[in-house]
């Protein structure tokens, strides 16, 4: 996790930087620190906690400075403290190093370090490589980066700078994400685009093992094995804005409204003549001939892979199994040579995901990814990728990123469907005639915030939850139960409703909300009884349904209705007030609901 920035030019580097880190804190905010060399002295400031701590210690005064590098950190060797907050620097306190990775090998790295003479200062391991660079080190910054990093496995964003040559920072990457954005006479470094993106729109995209060097004069790149390489420059076309809150208190909820527009982002050009075209990608090398569909992701994207099995099953009578990335790679996985991966993930930097998915491009199987970021490696790692066009995600908690995720499950049924000829034509119109229509179901949905809001009213003392649904309901249950318990920390389980009474009923007392999903047509009678058992143990439930339901009003304590829709679909709908429902509680219950406690935005760590 982590996040770094670096800035090379004529203006002040620490506001810069400071401006880059404020941006990059959904990746680690466990402490931050900044380093700057002026007048060929290294100038060092970092602190345990958030970003406002160590801008507090600055009060408004830095060293003047034209170059530094940043960083934000989410701890994985060592405790969250001063001394373990990055930069880290060598032994002559004159090489500064930023890092998000992990290195492998750091242990007996160190061990042969100090047999050489290097004193350690923190419990990181990131502390060796300013001690390696600092051991090669003989007038080249860049040779010596290149040299230290020949013997450290593991992943890594580096930024590094040296007193000794003040107008140079040197950036590399392996497995974890780095970006340059090309100024005027003036470069910057960073995790991810959205921490430039109010300065540039012209970037660089790292590869794995490249190497930058950023001076005043420019960037020069070059590969592994120290060829200089000729890169083109990618212009992103998000508004500066768009990273930006627009007016609302917090990114999660401007994520949420932003739905409906996410949806039509990412349906655009896909449909064609009724029927669903993917003309921005060439799918058919992936799909042609397949048997059998894996189904990999984590956390919330894994939930958008229980929807998509439940649909490519149905509309493509193709097998699917979703699994979780990081139990994926360890199982053995029966793969044939007709079978597809498909891999989902907001970030595209996942490291179980992507693990998985090299794991089957070593088998010779064939990959899909379904991202929401241009250059991420599961992007360039993958067969084909089909984008989420969601926009950047900033609040740590995923919304619209799966919502556009489900969208593409569900296009991505449909085109199997065409191919496989598994749905007669005027089925897969009218699906595709629904799906058209589902952003303005959203934004009518979003337009009853305010119930749901009055709803998180009454239960946000409320200490454990239950969710219930069958079928795709209990898929869209198990995202409503993760959203709940990471924002508001209140304990959220989602269950099969039919599974409750095999154990979990016990649970059940006088009080305990229930939020029962309820828009399967074949199995709402079954959903009634079970609503019937948790009342008759005393449960409040929530009801989350379709418009038309008979009965279900006297059997809810509270009822959301959701506009009428095929059941095929109805998971883009239910998740909304879901996802509002875990927004109101956590606001109410006083949680920092963009950034929520021992979470990050990315998790490129195992
Ligand atoms: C929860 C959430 C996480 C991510 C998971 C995978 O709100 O955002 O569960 O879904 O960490 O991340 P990506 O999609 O970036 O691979």
């Amino acid at each position: 996790m982590c996040g770094i920035t670096g800035y090379i030019g004529s203006n002040q580097a620490v506001p810069v930087i400071i401006d880059g880190l404020k941006r990059l804190e959904y990746r680690g905010y466990d402490s931050a620190g900044i380093a700057v060399i002026q007048e060929e002295r290294l100038w060092l400031l970092k602190k345990e906690g958030r970003l406002e701590r160590l801008e507090g210690i600055l009060n408004g005064s830095h060293p003047t400075s034209g170059l530094g590098i940043g960083h934000t950190r989410w701890a994985t060797h060592g405790v969250p403290s001063d001394d373990n907050a990055h930069p880290h620097t060598d032994c002559q306190g004159r090489i500064a190093v930023v890092h998000n990775g992990i290195i492998e090998n750091f242990a007996s790295l160190r061990r042969w370090l100090e047999r050489e003479g290097h004193r350690f200062s923190s419990e990181t391991d990131t502390e060796v490589l300013a001690h390696l660079v600092e051991h090669h080190y003989h007038g080249s910054l860049e040779e010596a980066v290149r040299r230290a990093l020949e013997a450290v496995e593991g992943s890594y964003a580096l930024a590094v700078i040296c007193a000794d040559e003040p107008d140079k920072i040197v950036a590399v990457r392996n497995q974890s994400p780095l970006v340059i954005g090309v100024g005027e006479n003036e470069y910057y470094l960073a995790s991810d685009i959205p921490a430039i993106l109010n300065r540039t729109r012209k970037v660089y995209l790292l590869e794995d093992r490249e190497m930058a060097v950023l001076t005043r004069d420019g960037v020069a790149i070059s590969n592994g094995e120290g060829k200089r390489v000729a890169k083109d420059m990618f212009t992103v076309t998000w508004s500066a804005e768009a990273a930006e809150k627009g007016g609302y208190p917090h990114f999660m909820i401007k994520e949420i409204m932003e739905q409906p527009q996410a949806l039509r982002d990412t349906l655009r050009g896909r449909i064609q003549g009724g029927r669903v075209e993917f003309s921005d990608v060439d799918l058919d090398c992936c799909l042609d001939g397949v048997e059998k569909v894996f189904i990999v992701a984590c956390g919330t994207a894994y939930h958008a892979g229980v929807v998509g099995k439940h649909v490519i099953e149905r509309l493509a009578c193709l097998p699917v199994e979703v699994d979780i990335a990081s139990e994926f790679r360890y199982r053995d996985v029966l793969w044939g040579d007709k079978s597809l991966l498909i891999v989902i993930s907001q970030s595209g930097e996942t490291a179980d995901t992507l693990a998985a998915l090299r794991e089957a491009k070593k088998k010779g199987i064939r990959v899909l990814a379904v991202t929401n970021v241009v250059g991420s490696s599961v992007a360039r790692e993958a067969d084909r990728v089909i984008y989420t066009w969601a926009g950047p995600e900033i609040a740590v908690a995923s919304t619209k990123a799966y919502s556009t995720q489900l969208l593409v499950m569900y296009l991505l049924g449909l085109y199997l469907a065409q191919k496989r000829g598994t749905l007669p034509e005027e089925v897969i119109a009218s699906t595709v005639r629904e799906l058209r229509g589902i952003a303005d179901k959203v934004e009518a949905i979003l337009e009853k915030a305010g119930a749901v809001e009055a709803i998180a009213e009454k239960y946000a003392a409320t200490a454990s939850t239950f969710f219930i649904g069958r079928g795709l309901d209990y898929a869209v249950a198990l995202e409503g139960a993760l959203k709940l318990k990471e924002i508001s920390y209140v304990h959220a389980e989602a269950y099969a409703a039919g599974e409750l009474k095999h154990g979990t009923l016990a649970l059940i007392e006088k009080g305990v909300p229930v939020i029962a999903i309820v828009t399967q047509d074949e199995l709402q009678d079954k959903m009634i009884s079970n609503i019937k058992e948790v009342k008759a143990r005393g449960a409040e439930v929530i009801g989350i349904a379709k418009e038309g339901l008979a009965g279900i009003e006297e059997e809810t304590d509270e009822l959301f209705v959701i506009p009428g829709e095929d059941s095929l679909l109805t998971p883009m709908l239910t998740v909304v007030p879901l996802q509002l429902f875990a927004y109101y509680m956590a606001v109410k219950r006083g949680c920092d609901v963009d950034k929520p406690r021992n979470l990050a935005k990315s998790v490129t760590v195992e």
